[in-house]
C-alpha cells in the first residue's frame, strides 16, 4: 500500500470514532459532517436529503479516492506492464476484494463489476437465461419487483417462449409464500426477486425463498439493489445464487455496482458482452472465453466508479454498521408514526418487516405536487411510481411520494418532511 493510500484509510476510518455505540449514541452530526452535499441550502432552506432510495449521497473520503486516481493512477487496467497500469489495476482488483468481503463470497472472482443493477440482471439474463431458459419453462418473480427485474424476463420470455409467473402479495405488501410454492415446479428455471422493495419498503424473507427453490434444484437471482445500503449481506448465509449490487445506492459514485454470482454457475454461463479483456484467444475461426471474472467484463470498465466502491465499502466499515443500521430503523419508526397522525395520509407499503422507506398518498393531492411543494421548502424526495408500475397498479394508486431515509438523516428532518406534508394539504384544501 501507497502513502498516499495510507491516508486515504487513515480518513476513512476517522468516523468511525464518532458513530461507534448503540443507536441511542450514533453521531448523526459527526457523520453527516463526511457528506459535503449536506451542507447546501436550497430554495433558501438546508438541504432535507429523503431520496436515498434513488441514489445515496457521497462521502468526502469517496470523493477523496476517485480524484486521487484521477489525478495520480489514471490509467487502463489489466493490460499495462507500465507503473501507472499497475496501479490502477490494483486499486481496481483491491476494490474487488472489498466487495468479496462486504457479502462474504467465497472468492473475489465470484464478484463480477458492473454499472449497475439493471446492468447486472441484464447480464444474468443474457448468461444464464438465454442458454437454459427454453419453450414452456417458467420464470418466478414477485409482484413488487422493480421494472429492471421484471423487463428482462419479459424479453427473455418472449424470445424463447416461457412464461413469467409472479408471486402474489397482500395489503401490506408481503409476499404471499403458500402461494410461491404452489408456482414452484419443474418448468421453474429460475426465481428472481427483490430483498428490499425501493417502492414499499418491504424487506422480504430471501434465505427462505432461496431455500424453498432449492428444494426443486431452482437457481435464485436477488435483486440487492436496496438491501445492500441498509442490511448486512452475506450471500453464502442467504443462500442466493445470484446476488446484485448498485453503487450509487450506497454512498459509492454511479456506474458502479456488482454481479455476485456462485462460480459454478458462472463458469457454465454464456458471456454478457463480447470484446476486449473477456477473452483467452481469439482467430476467426473461434473465440476462447477469459475465466471469470474477465469473461464477464468485456471493454474498459468504469475504473474510478469501482474504486470509489471499494472506498465506500472502507467507509461503511468505519463507521460503526449496527448503530448506523439502528438509527436508520428508529427514523423510520418515526416517520412512520408522524406521517400516520396527519389526517389524510395513507401509508402504501406496511409490512411488518421494512428498511428505510416510506411510501405514502395524501386524499386530493397528486403525488408530484407533493413533491413539488417539499422541493419548494428544500426536502428532496421521489414522488412517481418508483419503477414499479405493478406495485402502483396492485395498490391502485397512480403513483405515490416516497422518503427514504439513509443513516445520515436526523430525526429533525423526519419534523420537517411532516411540517411540509401538512403544508401541502393546507395549500390544496
Ligand atoms: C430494487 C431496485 N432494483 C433495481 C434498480 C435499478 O438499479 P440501477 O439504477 O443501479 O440500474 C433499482 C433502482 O432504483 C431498485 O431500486
Amino acid at each position: 500500500m501507497s502513502a498516499t493510500e495510507k491516508s486515504v484509510t487513515t480518513e476513512t476510518t476517522r468516523p468511525a470514532e464518532a458513530a461507534r455505540g448503540g443507536a441511542d449514541s450514533f453521531d448523526v452530526e459527526r457523520v453527516r459532517r463526511d457528506f459535503p452535499v449536506l451542507r447546501q441550502t436550497v430554495n433558501g432552506k438546508p438541504l432535507v436529503y429523503l431520496d436515498n432510495a434513488a441514489s445515496s449521497q457521497v462521502p468526502q473520503v469517496v470523493i477523496d479516492r476517485g480524484g486521487k486516481y484521477l489525478r495520480e493512477e489514471h490509467s487502463n487496467i489489466h493490460r499495462g506492464v507500465h507503473y501507472l497500469s499497475q496501479r490502477a489495476t490494483s486499486a481496481y482488483e483491491g476494490a474487488r476484494e472489498k466487495v468479496r468481503r462486504f457479502i462474504n463470497a467465497r472468492d473475489a472472482k465470484e464478484c463480477i463489476f458492473v454499472r449497475g443493477c439493471t446492468e447486472g440482471i441484464n447480464l444474468v439474463m443474457h448468461g444464464y437465461g438465454r442458454k437454459f431458459v427454453s419453450e414452456g419453462d417458467e420464470i418466478i418473480v414477485s409482484a413488487m419487483e422493480h421494472h429492471a427485474n421484471i423487463v428482462p424476463w419479459q424479453m427473455l420470455c418472449e424470445e424463447k417462449g416461457a412464461r413469467l409467473r409472479v408471486i402474489p402479495m397482500n395489503d401490506a405488501g408481503e409476499l404471499l409464500l403458500d402461494e410461491y410454492d404452489a408456482l414452484l415446479n419443474e418448468r421453474t428455471k429460475l426465481v428472481a426477486v427483490m430483498h428490499v422493495s425501493n417502492a414499499l419498503g418491504t424487506v422480504n424473507p430471501v434465505k427462505e425463498i432461496v431455500a424453498r427453490a432449492h428444494r426443486h434444484g431452482v437457481p435464485v437471482l436477488v435483486d440487492g439493489a436496496q438491501a445492500a445500503p441498509h442490511l448486512k449481506i452475506d450471500v453464502q448465509d442467504l443462500g442466493a445464487d445470484f446476488y446484485i449490487i448498485s453503487g450509487h445506492k450506497m454512498f459509492a459514485p454511479t456506474g458502479s455496482g456488482v454481479v455476485y454470482g456462485r462460480a459454478e454457475l458462472l463458469e457454465k454461463m454464456n458471456p454478457f458482452l463480447g470484446g476486449g479483456d473477456m477473452i483467452r484467444t481469439v482467430t476467426f475461426e473461434k473465440t476462447t472465453y477469459a475465466g471469470l471474472p474477465n469473461k464477464f467484463e468485456a471493454g474498459t470498465p468504469a475504473i474510478a466508479s469501482q474504486i470509489g466502491l471499494g472506498a465506500a465499502i472502507d467507509y461503511l466499515n468505519s463507521i460503526d454498521r449496527d448503530a448506523a443500521l439502528a438509527h436508520e430503523r428508529e427514523l423510520l419508526t418515526y416517520a412512520t408514526e408522524l406521517l400516520s397522525t396527519i389526517s389524510g395520509v395513507r401509508i402504501v407499503g406496511t409490512a411488518r418487516e421494512k428498511a428505510s422507506v416510506v411510501s405514502f398518498v395524501i386524499e386530493s393531492v397528486h403525488p408530484h405536487d407533493v413533491g413539488t411543494i417539499l422541493d419548494q421548502e428544500g426536502i428532496a424526495i421521489r414522488a412517481g411510481h418508483h419503477c414499479a408500475q405493478p406495485v402502483m397498479q396492485r395498490f391502485k394508486v397512480p403513483a405515490t411520494a416516497r422518503a427514504s431515509f439513509a443513516f445520515y438523516n436526523t430525526k429533525d428532518e423526519v419534523d420537517a418532511l411532516a411540517v411540509a406534508v401538512e403544508k401541502c394539504i393546507e395549500v390544496f384544501s
